[in-house]
């Protein structure tokens, strides 16, 4: 063995010690724009594909995120889907009462952590395209009242049970055929209500889905 591949191994072997893998990234397609330098991978390499089969495809419909924080993930979706509008919907003050409520009687998780240090100026301010952007702010599934679009991409990234299972209800009927929605921790401990969410929602309607290794596990739902 070559003396660069004995030190990438012992780096390699030393990193995974701290939960994080080298691994080869996707070499034969191209990346519809450059990845941001981040330590989810496979997510942004996952979307990056879905949102190549939407374009191949002709997909209709528009993007929305429910748990969008500081827009990190919000910022890519607006990147890629430049040409479509990007629903925003957030409460920008962190998770609701009535939601903690629902998790920590059914022991889901501790509903405790603090999103509540952002605003949606702060996520505008951030996006490529800010004009595609429509804010939904405040408690979802209120805020998705009177709302009737198509959809082609939808993340569900709002950690609690309730409003992971309302997300389901609203946005999979409005999924055009080939679209897709991303469930984010689905295999997340710390968030059991996101599992628990997606196996009554796929269950009850015999839907199928595919669990991601990325960081917080996301489950994949299309149509
Ligand atoms: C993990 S953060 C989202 C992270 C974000 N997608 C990113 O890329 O960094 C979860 C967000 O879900 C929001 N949220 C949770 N339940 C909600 C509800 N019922 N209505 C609106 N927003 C909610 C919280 O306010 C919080 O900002």
């Amino acid at each position: 063995m070559s003396t660069a591949r004995f030190l990438f191994q012992k780096l390699a072997q030393a990193v995974a010690t701290k939960g994080l893998y080298f691994t080869k990234s996707l070499n034969y397609k191209t990346s519809p724009a450059p990845l941001p330098p981040n330590l989810d991978y496979v997510r942004y390499a996952t979307l990056g594909l879905c949102y190549q089969e939407i374009v191949a495809r002709k997909v209709p419909g528009n993007v929305a995120e429910l748990g969008v924080y500081r827009g990190d993930f919000a910022k890519r979706l607006n990147q890629l889907f430049a040409d479509r509008e990007l629903y925003l919907f957030d409460t920008f003050s962190g998770f609701d009462r009535q939601d903690i409520v629902t998790e920590q009687s059914s022991g889901f998780s501790t509903g405790t952590q603090n999103f509540a240090d952002t605003s949606a100026e702060t996520v505008l301010q951030k996006m490529p395209h800010p004009q595609q952007c429509i804010v939904r702010k405040g408690f979802f599934p209120a805020t998705a009242a009177g709302l009737d679009d198509t959809f082609c991409f939808v993340s569900l990234d709002a950690d609690l049970y309730q409003p992971i299972l309302e997300g389901l209800a609203f946005f999979y009927p409005r999924l055009a055929p080939g679209g897709y929605i991303f469930v984010h921790d689905f295999n997340n401990d710390e968030y059991k209500g996101a599992h628990q969410a997606v196996l009554e929602f796929c269950q009850a309607h015999h839907i199928g889905f595919i669990p991601l290794p990325d960081s917080g596990g996301t489950a994949v739902i299309t149509k």
